[in-house]
């Protein structure tokens, strides 16, 4: 952990004037007023969507917030306000506390490569499409978040399905090597969901600074299940390959309860063993 001072300095430097108007934020002086006021949250999920995972956290006796566009507009983390909030949600959680982003991932998917143009070589993808421009912002956005967690002592997961180019945007390989938290380094995992109840088979990827990532997570292929029906192949008039997600795949976003209850186990753990 950072000491308020070198983390007052950070923050000043990296938010931009319209956020730190939106905080009521004139100096260092009063960023480091606000990082002494008591911390409370013990979890906190970004983009939670139905909020699954928070309801379990809840439901299991931690004190969560929640961010998502949906649930307020002033939720929206491209604009000065959302950021704002999203600073304050992140200033707000317990030191060795957890934090969970559930990125928006449709410009990041190999579904998507067609039209974003995004590729291991070209990972931040054709910048003139505003979808494109836009989830790279958001990742940026999640990453200077992920910087002040690690700086206040919290760990973090970013979640993302299997094969998402987000991991190769050049912020995020910076994140991977840089952040750790209390001595705990950047780590990969690969879970199906389809494993805690998912109806397909949902491969997804965790990566992030949160120590109980390995033990929660195995890996084993669930049996019966596919993602048929998810997305439709097909050859065009000119023979080339066509992939587009069918109108199912939106619904396969949700979280199974059976993986948030798990994980929500881990999160009490891991908030009993890093309490400082
Ligand atoms: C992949 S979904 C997460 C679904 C969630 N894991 C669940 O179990 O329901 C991504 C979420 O990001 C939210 N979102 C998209 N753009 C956003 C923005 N600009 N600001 C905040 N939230 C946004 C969407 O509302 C959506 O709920």
């Amino acid at each position: 952990m950072v000491s308020h001072v070198s983390l007052a300095g950070f923050l000043w430097a990296v938010l931009p004037t319209a956020v730190l108007q939106c905080l009521g934020w004139s100096s260092t002086w009063d960023i480091e007023e606000e990082l002494l006021k008591p911390r409370v949250k013990h979890f906190a999920e970004f983009f939670c969507g139905t909020g699954t995972l928070s309801t379990a956290l809840s439901q299991a006796g931690m004190r969560c917030a929640w961010f998502d566009i949906h649930l307020e507009p002033s939720h929206d983390i491209l604009t000065a306000t959302g950021v704002a909030v999203a600073v304050r949600i992140a200033l707000s959680v317990i030191p060795g506390g957890v934090v969970w982003f559930g990125v928006p991932c449709s410009t990041f998917v190999w579904l998507a490569r067609g039209h974003t143009k995004r590729s291991r070589q070209n990972p931040l993808g054709d910048v003139a499409r505003a979808d494109v421009s836009r989830a790279n912002c958001m990742a940026k956005i999640v990453v200077m978040l992920c910087h002040v967690l690690a700086k206040r002592g919290i760990f973090f997961v970013i979640e993302q399905p299997a094969g998402s180019l987000l991991w190769q945007t050049p912020c995020m390989r910076l994140a991977a090597r840089r952040l750790c938290v209390k001595g705990q380094p950047w780590s990969r995992r690969f879970v199906w969901l389809g494993h805690y109840g998912h109806r397909i088979s949902k491969p997804t990827e965790l990566c992030g600074v949160f120590p109980n990532l390995a033990r929660i997570l195995p890996s084993r292929r669930p049996q019966g299940k596919s993602t048929a029906g998810v997305y439709r192949v097909w050859a065009s008039n000119k023979g080339r390959m066509r992939v587009r997600g069918s109108a199912g795949l939106k619904a396969t976003e949700h979280y199974p309860k059976r993986f948030c209850r798990t994980f929500a186990r881990e999160v009490g753990k891991c908030i009993c063993r890093h309490l400082t």
